[in-house]
């Protein structure tokens, strides 16, 4: 099968495969602090890593949602990690509510205060990433016109990390079972790992 985007045919393809292709992705569960004081919390799948040094790590959100809205007045965010035992809530989190209205409570989560930051992040959550907004771009089409998505990126200034989830100095990712998105109403979780040395020798433990 081939096809230009837009001209999928529907009948075979009724649903956009294409969240379904670019998978799993890892789930920024994303709360923020407004400068007025309102709290938001949100799952962003449009979310990784792109750094390690310093720690980058940015979220799209497809018209300027509260999430995006509230780190970029505010300057910071939490992404929380979503893991498969707090899927139900997470998922929560992404109801259409009145702008204002806090998804911890509406989703039975605990606050728990950061550091850095003032957003607050998830008690809940096996670890949580403080983060201080480096940029927020509106993205563009091939053709250089400004689409409605728009990527806040952030730094990594401090990390919670559940102990129990830490094993011979390592974050045993297999335990935590972060949950991914994948397409339609699909999720995966990370339950076993594949352990592969780099070739040449380097790094053992770089990305
Ligand atoms: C697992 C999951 C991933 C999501 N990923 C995104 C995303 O990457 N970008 C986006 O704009 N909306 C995404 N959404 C929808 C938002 O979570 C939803 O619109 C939410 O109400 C936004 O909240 P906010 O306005 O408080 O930020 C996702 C929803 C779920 C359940």
């Amino acid at each position: 099968m081939f096809y230009e985007t837009g001209k999928r045919d529907r009948t075979l393809l009724p649903h956009d495969p294409f969240k379904a292709i670019v998978t799993p992705r890892p789930i920024g569960w994303i709360s923020t602090r407004s400068l007025d004081g309102r709290i938001n919390l949100a799952p962003y799948s449009f979310f990784n890593a792109f750094g390690g040094a310093p720690p980058i790590v940015g979220f799209a959100s497809e018209g300027f949602k509260d999430s995006a809205a509230f780190a970029a007045e505010s300057g910071e965010f939490v992404a929380n990690l979503a893991s498969f035992d707090l899927m139900r809530p997470m998922s929560e989190t992404s109801a259409p509510l009145p702008r204002g209205t806090n998804e911890f409570d509406h989703a039975g989560l605990t606050m728990a205060p950061s550091h850095l930051v003032k957003a607050p992040r998830v008690a809940e959550a096996h670890a949580n990433l403080e983060c201080k907004v480096c940029q927020v771009i509106q993205l563009t089409n091939h053709r250089g016109e400004p689409i409605d998505n728009h990527l806040v990126i952030g730094e990594v200034v401090a990390f919670h990390i559940d102990d129990a989830f830490i094993r011979e100095g390592r974050f045993d990712t297999a335990a935590a079972q972060p949950l991914a998105r994948c397409g339609y109403q699909d999720y995966a979780v990370v339950e076993s790992l594949i352990t592969l040395a780099r070739p040449r020798g380097g790094g053992d433990l770089q990305a």
